[in-house]
């Protein structure tokens, strides 16, 4: 019997940029919708265009050009998120409007004030609405896994009925485990009359880390499509790993016999990608694309791998595209080896975003002798991430040591002003990051600050980022130099410049 092929529908840029400090703008979402297309996606949850300007004009760019797949936009039952999707995707080869609606007890009482017979009529009438604008509509029952099965079958039959070809039955809180999910997809499928005129698709969270499981075994059910984010990044404990899935589909093909188009030696990239622009470092023993992954550090095990390496490896590296050499550039690397490697790094960048992230490059060669992929990866990561910056960090010095008091001398543009000032400090980031704070007058918090060396050595870049939070919105600054300080103080102002950008952004939508 020939293997079923299993839809990945990712949702990296949607449900994954809802990941805390994960927030994407335009072109860091394009850069990735540019990665998964070549990894073979069949469907790209977009974005969210009701939700603000940025979500609309992400998911409109990335359905204007990235075209060979299916581009999904989420909305919620109603006419306005439907219509705003249909406008973001009207220009799409494949655009599938997405429409989701809670229908466990719980959300309809306490959080839509719904009976259920107004949820029924309500995702009829939507959509019906968006079929009327695109033929692609999938019908998500958010929560389904604590909804009461046989409504979950009635609503699931009408959605199908007004229009839905695609039935998503999430585990919004991952709350199920795998027994259980494999029971309500097989229940879905015996109790709905025209479910064959649907796929059936499952939507993980990993909140008590089984939604890897859960899903395969939806699949073991008879799922078509799966709803997954690249490294597992999502709402709280995230999304089930599309990594994972597509391996264990790979390595088990007895205890599956399905498959997906996923090209499978993209998948590294793509991780690395997702992390360098969302700042979400990956865990070293995470499954597939860990550092560790392929690791063995025990002895009788590095003596079984070097006899034969299937003793202690059930995967390649080199299946999931993991560089068995590094390549290394230096001062003498041109314009072109440069361009070259950006390419088999994954990116796909402008003339002008090369010039620039070539410029940055040649900076980095005169302070530290060899570049790694690690280093490329940081320094092009930087210049797709570029904001409007309502503040620039001019200069900044430091003093201090064992005996002196720490002190930190900053100045920064702002509105063509130049304002300098110095602060002390426990040790001389806390000093740069009063200075900054004095100049910026922010009153924001800083709810995580994290370093991370970038490649070995001393003369490595070293990686900061930060979180910083004001009035409930959460964002993200990164920053690197090869002097950690400096790269300190470059991601306090990256995070102000993003807090400021939000800001303004979320006073215009409302
Ligand atoms: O978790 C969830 O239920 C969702 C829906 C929008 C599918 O993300
Ligand atoms: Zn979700």
């Amino acid at each position: 019997m020939s293997k079923r092929i299993i839809k990945i529908f990712d949702t990296t840029l949607r449900d994954g940029e809802q990941s805390p400090g994960a927030t994407m703008n335009v072109e860091e979402k394009f850069q990735i919708a540019k990665c998964l297309q070549r990894l073979k996606i069949d469907i790209i949850e977009a974005g969210f265009p009701i939700a603000s300007q940025g979500d609309f004009e992400a998911v409109q760019k990335i359905a204007n050009e990235i075209k060979g797949l299916t581009v999904a936009g989420l909305c919620r039952a109603r006419d306005i998120d439907i219509d705003r999707a249909g406008e973001a995707l009207k220009n799409a080869d494949n655009g599938r409007i997405h429409i989701v609606i809670a229908t466990s007890d719980i959300h309809l009482k306490h959080k839509l004030k719904m009976d259920r017979n107004q949820v029924i009529e309500a995702s009829i009438k939507a959509v019906k609405r968006a079929r009327n604008i695109l033929s692609d509509v999938e019908f998500s029952a958010e929560d389904a896994t604590r909804s009461d099965w046989d409504y979950l079958c009635k609503i699931t039959e009408e959605v199908i009925k007004a229009g839905a070809s695609t039935v998503n039955i999430p585990d919004t809180v991952g709350y199920t485990v795998p027994q259980e999910y494999f029971d309500l997809i097989t229940y879905i499928k015996n109790k709905v009359p025209n479910i064959d005129k649907a796929v059936i698709s499952v939507h993980c969270h990993n909140d008590l880390g089984l939604g890897v499981a859960n899903t395969l075994s939806a699949i073991t059910a008879g799922a078509g499509q799966v709803e997954c984010t690249i490294n597992g990044i999502g709402e709280r404990a995230g999304n089930a790993s599309l990594e994972e899935i597509v391996m264990a589909l790979k390595t088990r093909p007895a205890i599956y016999n399905a498959d997906t188009n996923i090209v499978t030696n993209k998948i590294y990239k793509t991780s690395r990608l997702v992390s360098k622009i969302t700042g979400m470092v990956v865990q070293p023993n995470k499954a597939i694309i860990g550092d560790n992954a392929f690791a063995h550090e025990a002895g009788i095990h590095q003596d079984g791998i070097l006899k034969n390496r299937a003793t202690y490896e059930i995967m390649k590296p080199e299946d999931i595209g993991i560089p068995s050499n590094k390549i290394i550039l230096g001062k003498h690397s041109g314009r072109h080896a440069f361009k070259v490697r950006l390419t088999e790094l994954g990116f796909d960048l402008s003339i002008e975003d090369i010039d620039r992230a070539f410029e940055k490059f040649k900076d980095l060669t005169d302070q530290k002798k060899y570049v790694f992929d690690e280093d490329i990866e940081t320094i092009v990561s930087k210049e797709i991430s570029r904001i409007e910056e309502a503040y620039q960090l001019k200069d900044i010095s430091f003093s201090g040591g064992m005996s002196a008091n720490p002190k930190a001398k900053v100045v920064i543009i702002h509105k063509e002003e130049e304002l300098e000032t110095e602060a002390f400090g426990d040790g001389m980031i806390d000093a740069a990051y009063k200075a900054i704070a004095k100049l910026t007058e922010t009153k924001s918090k800083l709810n995580k600050f994290e370093v991370q060396s970038i490649t070995g050595g001393t003369d490595a870049m070293g990686e900061v980022t930060v979180m910083i939070e004001e009035k409930g919105v959460i964002v993200r600054g990164t920053g690197a130099h090869t002097d950690v300080t400096v790269a300190a103080a470059i991601a306090y102002i990256n995070a102000l410049n993003r807090l400021e950008l939000k800001i303004k952004r979320t006073q215009k939508n409302n």
